[in-house]
């Protein structure tokens, strides 16, 4: 939710930080805007709407400055409009502020600075800090204007309530850059004579690949000359930064049309990734071995006399885990549970012993399930052991805020995710689902050493499939979408363990599509839902081999007699299915316990399809952003 970036050093600021703002548009697309420093004064520039808009606005306009702060918005307080975009000033416009976050307080801080006699331009929670601290400033020693920045931030912090990432300038300090982060991601980049700060290290990888992730209640001072890190109280800290090894590649189209586009034909690789990561290539049911198939080096105390696991996520991540739920209650036999994350935090279920929570977040700074994650941590905290805290994160993001809350993650590797709607991520989250279900089933003997095998064998084989369906059925898959491009409503049905799917496949569609589209469990369409159904309304079954597999098409043929088109994610062998279904999304064939990986590629495709046909912003949905680091 809104993307922060800063840059301090030897070159024109307002270049890197457009560049940068390029990269964090996907958190947020409502306006943008940028402040530089130049002969001690602010120079702001601010637009509505993309960040197309500044970027017309900065045409002709010479800036050489080499310090600035930049801003792509997703509005929570105060419509998307101009007068709301950041940089915020103070009324002096002396100091400029971004923000990244929700000021909790604002409202009493405002009214306490408005009776001071301030003015407020906006309605924004934002325009608060820049006021407040240059309040706390005009108390302090001017004579040294650097030093009472710093003072001045680290005491306006403690008055700020809520989650928040901020970049601050001040105009009589044009060496110096200040940033501050509380619950709200903020990663600093090192570079030769010039530092940056961002939101994420997309934005830093095209300058520097040497980073530091800024921890909750941290300050940052940049100069040219380096960075200095301190706590809230303002005692130095002394931090080391990490190398990453990405490059300024992995954040390019590289020919696609669109990011979306690009991660779907990208998952291929991520499953090599995955299984190249975390499967045991040399274990064989035969050597009966006494290690696991997984290589997760998971604490053995997270898994031990398991009674329950509970998933907390949102959006796809949940729907991950409900895929997740499916494997670890059949494959590992333990009953879990899925929360929405934003649900759970205010209506926890009753405590139960020895119980896993797992945290699923690509970004790994998604505010519902870091919230809920929190609240289930600090009220086992207190009880006795059997109740103690175990928490596993699933992320694609080892760096992000989760990773400091949980006992263990499991890393998804499946690289930078751009495009808003989460395509590779949710393959990959998935996957971390096996490797844990059959961590837990060796562990427990609750699989045999050979179904475990076999298991295996059909991971390996998933590389391969998905490329047999993006080279063979693209096309067909685009065609098939171009007849849907005035669709209105779309039903997804699927049963058991693409239950899951079919509200993927539907999710996917609406946030990047605008259609309207509900996932069922395809047997209770006859419970209500089936009302909806006439011509005009299409329905996608996902109809793979297994134990449902029949009932799957019998509700289907349920909706056809509604005069439903019907369209089926089915094997390519499946002739029975072929003979029911007006269309055909197929896919290779595959067990029942594999098939959401391969199920979930068609309808991601029919998704891009229908949306780029119906030329929409695919990457960038309406109201959407790629991190909601908001509750
Ligand atoms: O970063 P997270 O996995 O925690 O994000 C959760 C949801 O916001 C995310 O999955 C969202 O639903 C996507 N737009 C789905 O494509």
């Amino acid at each position: 939710m809104c993307g922060i970036v800063g840059y301090i050093g030897t070159q024109t600021a307002v270049n890197i930080l457009i560049e940068g703002l390029e990269r964090l548009e996907y958190r947020g697309y409502d306006s943008a805007g940028i402040a530089t420093v130049t002969e001690e004064k602010i120079e702001s520039v601010r637009a509505k709407g993309k960040l197309f808009n500044l970027k017309e606005k900065l045409e002709n306009h010479s800036n050489f400055s080499r310090l600035g702060i930049g801003h792509t918005r997703w509005a929570t307080h105060g419509k998307p409009e101009e007068h709301n975009a950041h940089p915020h000033l103070d009324n002096q416009q002396r100091i400029a502020v971004v923000q990244n976050g929700i000021i909790e307080n604002y409202q009493t801080l405002r009214d306490q600075l408005k009776e001071k006699g301030y003015q407020f331009y906006s309605e924004t929670d934002t325009e608060v800090i820049p006021i407040l601290i240059a309040d706390i400033l005009k108390d302090l020693p001017g004579d040294d204007p650097d030093k009472a920045l710093l003072e001045a931030i680290g005491k306006a912090v403690h008055q700020l309530e809520g989650a928040f990432a901020i970049a601050v300038l001040d105009a009589h300090c044009p060496e110096q850059l200040i940033v501050a982060r509380q619950q709200a991601p903020l990663i600093l980049g090192f570079g030769q004579g010039e530092f940056f700060c961002a939101s994420d290290v997309t934005a830093l990888v095209p300058h520097t690949n040497t980073v530091l992730s800024l921890e909750n209640g941290e300050i940052a001072r940049l100069t040219p000359l380096g960075v200095e890190v301190y706590d809230f109280q303002l005692k130095r800290l002394r931090k080391l930064p990490r190398t990453l090894d990405w490059s300024a590649t992995t954040v390019e189209k590289q020919g696609f049309r669109h990011f979306m586009l690009k991660e779907i034909y990208e998952q291929p690789a991520v499953v090599r990734t995955c299984l190249a990561t975390y499967l045991n290539e040399q274990w064989r049911a035969a050597d009966h071995p006494s290690h696991s198939p997984v290589f997760l080096g998971l604490d053995p105390q997270l898994t031990k006399n398991l009674q329950h696991i509970q998933i907390l996520a949102c959006g796809t991540s949940w729907h991950a885990g409900l895929v997740g739920k499916y494997l670890l209650e059949q494959l590992a036999g333990i009953p879990t549970t899925v929360h929405y994350a934003s649900e759970f935090r205010y209506a926890a279920p009753p405590l139960t012993p020895h119980t896993l929570t797992i945290g699923v977040t690509q970004s790994g700074e998604t505010a519902d399930t870091l919230a809920a994650l929190e609240m289930e941590k600090q009220r086992r905290l207190t009880l006795e052991d059997d109740y103690k805290p175990l928490i596993l994160g699933i992320t694609n993001r080892p760096e992000s805020t989760l990773a400091t809350m949980v006992n263990e993650i499991i890393n998804t590797h499946a690289g930078i995710e751009i495009g808003v709607a989460a395509t590779k991520t949710f393959v990959a989250q998935v996957l971390a689902f096996y490797f844990l279900a059959l961590d837990i089933a060796f562990q427990r003997h609750s699989l045999s050493l050979e179904a475990i095998e076999h298991i295996m064998v059909g991971l390996r084989q998933l590389p391969a499939q998905i490329e047999t369906i993006l080279e063979q059925q693209g096309s067909a898959i685009e065609a098939l979408a171009h007849e849907f491009a005035e669709t209105q409503d779309f039903i997804f049905l699927g049963r058991g363990i693409n239950f899951p799917i079919a509200l993927e496949g539907a999710l996917k569609l609406k946030e990047i599509s605008y259609i309207h589209a509900e996932g069922y469990p395809a047997g209770e369409m006859k419970h209500g839902p089936i009302a909806l159904l006439d011509a005009k309304v299409p329905v996608v079954a996902i109809a793979m081999p297994g134990s449902v597999h029949d009932k799957v098409i019998s509700n289907a043929q349920e909706a056809k007699a509604r005069d439903a088109r019907l369209i089926g994610v089915t094997p390519m062998d499946d002739n029975q299915a072929r003979s029911v279904f007006d269309d055909l999304l197929l896919v290779p064939h595959v067990e029942e316990m594999l098939s959401p990986i391969v199920a979930v590629i068609p309808l991601q495709l029919l998704a891009y399809h229908i949306a780029a046909r119906r030329g929409l912003d695919v990457d960038q949905p309406r109201n959407l952003a790629k991190s909601v680091t908001v509750e």
